[in-house]
């Protein structure tokens, strides 16, 4: 038994470093999905994904199958995808409008948005004298223990005690406010559909490359220097290349000493803020025109702070990586001890000029989509960490980088000035690992 072998998790994680088993040992795994992905606020989708009563969309929370629902009086609902009476999902499509009422196809049992049983047909003459019927709540879909949302993006816990969600995410709240502050309206707009991706690796190597600042400039340098060759032909031939080569210039003209000079902030829950490290505020027409709206409404000064927010990702522990400037988010979903799902998804800021749509498009497409080189770069990196971690070569994984330099205080720890390459975000997250792990908090 796995509690035989592993009596202490904790033990998987000393200050600088991790156990490989950590990344490969199924027993781990169910764990995890047990203490982590389904006891933490995870999120689950945006509203504008159900915008009308019966709209719903399926989610997978640790190994719950559930269901996003929007109900008639305009609450959204997180239920599990299951139907009470002999298990059927309830749902088999992605994505869809259930109608008024949830109708199983096995024996059609209905169920009202909020998982309460609606009608069993012959309920009288047939479950008369048993246990069954209306008033045993059995008979209705299991809803998630909690959930709630935050400026439009919902999260559910299958835990019932443990922080709200503005407790649980705390400082990472800026990653919503940045993203939504920068619409003239105050609110963002999913765009349907969302890329999905299947990593063959398991799902903490992606969230620890997410603020691995070193790797850029190594593993997308490729990348980064075809794009400036050919920014600075365009720009030799009309003046200015499009802001889009800059976002993949800016892997090869940041090298790898400039990316010490960002930083990271580690916060106890898990979660991580990268500074921002590109330059987003040209002054071409469009930007100025957006500035424009943005001082309509809300004042000069107000804009000047909404623009002048510097993060570049906000990592949300366990599953949901935020680039709010470019109106970004992967969340991931873990299927086995090496396989994850990504589903990386970009919004709309509402009241904005299309242009500045546009742009967020271009970072979606350019460094985001499973097409670009990019994404291609770091999959191959994800894969084959995983194919070494699996084998006898050793039995450690390093974070060394700049240990002992961290800058804490009151449990949030700074990397050192100049440390923006500090492997201090992985040290941080493998912590809250083993806590959680250890008592689920
Ligand atoms: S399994 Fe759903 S109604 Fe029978
Ligand atoms: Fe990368």
């Amino acid at each position: 038994m796995l509690q035989e072998r592993i009596p202490d998790f904790s033990k998987f994680v000393e200050p600088d470093r991790v156990r490989k088993e950590v990344y490969t040992d199924a027993g781990v795994f169910e764990r995890e999905m047990e203490r982590i992905h389904e006891t933490l606020w995870i999120y689950c989708g945006h509203e504008s994904q159900v915008p009308k009563a019966g709209d719903y969309y399926a989610v997978q929370l640790g190994r719950q199958p559930m269901l996003m629902v929007r109900g008639p009086e305009g609450k959204v609902h997180v239920l599990y995808n299951r139907c009470p009476h002999r298990g059927n999902m309830m749902c088999g499509d992605r994505h869809g409008n259930t109608g008024e009422f949830f109708r199983c196809s096995y024996h059609a049992w209905t169920f009202h948005h909020d998982g309460r049983l609606r009608n069993i047909p012959m309920m009288e003459s047939g479950y008369q004298g048993t246990r069954y019927g209306r008033d045993n709540p059995e008979c209705s879909m299991k809803r998630a223990a909690r959930v709630e949302s935050y400026r439009g993006f919902v999260f559910a816990s299958l835990a019932k005690d443990g922080p709200t969600l503005k407790e649980f995410l705390g400082a990472s709240l800026v990653a919503f406010d940045d993203m939504c502050d920068r619409a003239p309206e105050g609110e963002v707009e999913i765009v349907p559909n969302c890329f999905r991706i299947i990593q063959h690796s398991n799902w903490k190597i992606f969230l620890e490359n997410q603020l691995d600042a070193l790797h850029p400039s190594v593993t997308h340098q490729s990348t980064g220097r075809a794009a400036h060759e050919v920014e600075k032909m365009i720009e030799k031939k009309t003046g200015k290349a499009p802001l889009s080569y800059h976002m993949l210039s800016a892997f090869a003209t940041v090298t790898i000493d400039k990316w010490d000079n960002f930083q990271t902030i580690n916060h106890p829950q898990g979660h991580c803020i990268l500074t921002g490290y590109m330059g987003l505020r040209p002054k071409d027409p469009d930007t100025l025109k957006y500035e424009k709206t943005l001082i309509k409404a809300y004042g000069q000064k107000r804009m000047e702070e909404i623009l002048g927010v510097n993060i570049h990702h906000v990592l949300i522990y366990p599953g949901l990586s935020v680039q709010s400037p470019l109106q970004q988010l992967r969340a991931v979903r873990p299927l086995g001890v090496d396989r994850t799902l990504t589903e990386i998804w970009h919004f709309r800021l509402k009241g904005a000029p299309e242009a500045i749509y546009r742009r967020s498009l271009a970072y979606y497409n350019l460094v985001n989509s499973p097409a670009t080189v990019v994404n291609a770069d770091d999959l191959e990196n994800f894969w084959k960490c995983h194919q070494g971690l699996s084998s006898d070569g050793g039995d450690w994984v390093s974070f060394a980088r700049h240990f002992g330099r961290d800058i804490e205080k009151d449990g949030v720890v700074e990397s050192g000035p100049g440390m923006g390459t500090s492997e201090a975000p992985m040290r941080n997250q493998m912590k809250a690992w083993a806590r959680y792990m250890g008592n689920g908090k």
